[in-house]
């Protein structure tokens, strides 16, 4: 008989956010898939998590990488038969963090770099464990987006987030947004909701030890969508329970 527990799979739940997420949904009586680059490191997350008494499986996920998207969903497929929550949270900044602002010095590979994890990666993984959050009576898609994607709030004189101007990454999580509408769009007559989150400026190895959120705080806009009710937001763009202009 299929487990009445939800599954959750979470990608760079080794560290930061994703590690954070991965307690919280835990502690919450979710099973937790945590995905990370190599092996090692899913595994001493997975143990950690174990530890604390939370249902937890270890999977080598790079998500750049074709073979192990392949290989997580099916490990997925074989041992749940469906998925309930995918949190696309592994992400990378720009070329000297996420406050060194460059448009015109942007190099080729650095668009390249941060686009191909921040997005063509998450379109590839959403579409592998698709037909499996299909299979969920109420599946979750959770993209780890940044207020710095915003254009309403990059284009404003005098708002906070207007010198933040790393273009690879801004750029990234505004496509990575567009991804949040359309996919919501193209899935709004089935159970799937489709949001992104802004996490708020976290203390982690991205945001820095000047960011102003603890990692415990800045997993709960994550947390909260991966739980949300059948009258919960769909295509939205979230931090903390409130809606940010795209
Ligand atoms: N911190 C903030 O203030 C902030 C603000 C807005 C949005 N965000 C977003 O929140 C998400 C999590 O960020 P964070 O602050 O927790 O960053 P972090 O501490 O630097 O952690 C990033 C995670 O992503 C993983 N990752 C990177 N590339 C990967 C790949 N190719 N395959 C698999 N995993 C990969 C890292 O794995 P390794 O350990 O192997 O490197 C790590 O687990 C990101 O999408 C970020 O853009 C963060």
């Amino acid at each position: 008989m299929p487990s009445e527990k939800k599954v959750a799979l979470i990608s760079g739940a080794n560290r930061g956010i994703g590690f954070e997420t991965a307690r919280q949904l835990g502690q919450k009586g979710i099973t937790i898939v945590v995905g990370a680059r190599t092996q090692q490191a899913a595994k001493e997350a997975a143990d950690k998590l174990v530890a604390e008494n939370i249902e937890a499986y270890p999977v080598t996920l790079d998500v750049t990488k074709d073979e192990d998207r392949k290989a997580a969903a099916k490990f997925v497929a074989e041992k749940f038969g469906t998925l309930d929550i995918l949190v696309n949270n592994a992400g990378i900044g720009g070329e000297g963090g996420l406050l060194n602002a460059h448009t015109v010095s942007t190099t080729d590979g650095e668009l390249q770099n941060v686009f191909n994890t921040n997005l063509f990666s998450v379109v590839s993984i959403t579409r592998e464990f698709l037909p499996l959050l299909k299979k969920s009576p109420a599946g979750r898609v959770v993209n780890l987006s940044s207020i710095l994607g915003s254009l309403t709030l990059q284009a404003m004189p005098g708002s906070p987030i207007a010198p933040m101007k790393s273009f690879a990454y801004n750029a990234s999580k505004t496509a990575l947004n567009q991804l949040t509408v359309h996919l919501a769009d193209e899935l709004k007559a089935t159970n799937i909701k489709v949001n992104s989150a802004h996490p708020g400026w976290v203390k982690t190895e991205l945001g820095t030890q000047h960011a102003q959120l603890e990692i415990v705080d800045g997993a709960k806009t994550t947390v909260d969508l991966a739980l949300i009710g059948p009258d919960g937001p769909n295509g939205k763009f979230i931090h903390l329970g409130k809606e940010l202009p795209w």
